[in-house]
């Protein structure tokens, strides 16, 4: 690698990854709380040998541009990667890194939380304690919906989606899930989970969790037509990305109360404002895009987008390719 490569992070990351890029590069950090302009971004990135990007940075043939033909590799503190270009990065043979596997569990302990927190109204009840409108213990006070013996439908059955299924074996649920390709027989089977066509899926789940990429396929997946297929009284849970659901829809569907709920850790857009109409529905939790925020995940994802960097500058393969 060069002498000192110069690198540009979009945002202070934890120490465990960023101490190991300052000891290798000259690191030029943005260090505010809010991403860079796009106007700054592509001011900074100019002449840098690395960049290692946030999913709140759009990354794109414009922006590779700008860095000029020094750029070697983008490393994305994500492991989605929709934030990115892939094909104008490999044009100009710029690798791309992303970090796999560390939030895996992070995730779908989040996802979990959001279903059982909307089947059991826990925001809804915490409201009524802190209202003062607990007066007594109440026979139909607050009703949800039971997890165990349930039916759950998982979209998107990667690393993320297969711990949803293993936590669910743990609450005696039911699990189908739906993906492009189906897994193997041996991991259906300790998962105990059945490959199920889409239609089918939402027909029959009383809980439906969203964990697939944002690709031109599943933008909208969950559209209007999908979520009239869903069990009235169903639920909706997505910590996938926010354009796998069309969020009018949704808002029609809750307020119906076709659907019994949805927990989203994910929008479109992000940030989320407080006037959204989802947010005006007592049935609707929403959480700023925190399924991997906890404190050992993300230091381990620091770890991987440095590893991913430092490779990348020094011409090597990625341990975490894209
Ligand atoms: C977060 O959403 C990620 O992709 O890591
Ligand atoms: C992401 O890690 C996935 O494959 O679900």
């Amino acid at each position: 690698m060069p002498d000192r490569p110069r690198v540009l992070v979009t945002r202070r990351i934890p120490d465990a990854g960023l101490s190991l890029v300052s000891a290798q590069a000259e690191v030029d950090l943005w260090s505010e709380e809010l991403p860079p302009p796009r106007e700054l971004l592509l001011e900074r990135v100019r002449g840098v040998d690395g960049l290692l990007s946030l999913l709140t940075d759009r990354v794109d043939a414009e922006l590779l541009d700008a860095a000029g033909p020094g750029l070697k590799v983008v490393s994305n503190y994500a492991v989605g990667y929709d934030n990115i270009d892939v094909a104008a990065c490999r044009v100009r043979g710029v690798a791309v890194g992303n970090t796999p596997g560390v939030l895996t569990e992070t995730t779908a302990d989040l996802a979990f939380a959001l279903l059982m927190a909307v089947a059991r109204r826990i925001p809804k009840s915490y409201d009524f304690v802190r209202e003062d409108r607990w007066q007594t213990w109440g026979p139909m006070t607050l009703l949800g919906k039971d997890i165990h013996g349930a039916v759950l439908g998982i979209i998107g059955f990667g690393r993320i989606g297969r711990e949803m299924a293993r936590r669910a074996q743990g609450f005696g649920m039911r699990t189908l899930y739906f993906s492009r390709t189906q897994a193997s027989p041996q991991a259906e089977a300790e998962l105990a989970a059945t490959f199920t066509p889409l239609d089918a899926l939402l027909a029959e789940s009383d809980f439906v969790s969203l964990h697939t990429a944002l690709t031109d396929e599943t933008h909208h997946l969950i559209d209007a037509a999908a979520l009239s297929r869903m069990k009235r009284g169903a639920i909706l849970v997505n910590t996938s990305r926010g354009g796998v659901v069309d969020q009018v829809a949704l808002a029609g569907a809750l307020r119906s109360g076709d659907l019994f709920g949805a927990g989203l850790d994910v929008t479109d857009p992000e940030p989320m404002r407080a006037d959204d109409p989802l947010l005006a529905l007592p049935n609707c939790l929403v959480v700023p895009h925190i399924a991997s925020a906890s404190e050992r995940t993300r230091d381990r994802m620091a770890q991987k987008a440095a590893a991913n960097l430092l490779a990348g500058l020094r011409g090597e393969p990625l341990p975490d390719p894209v």
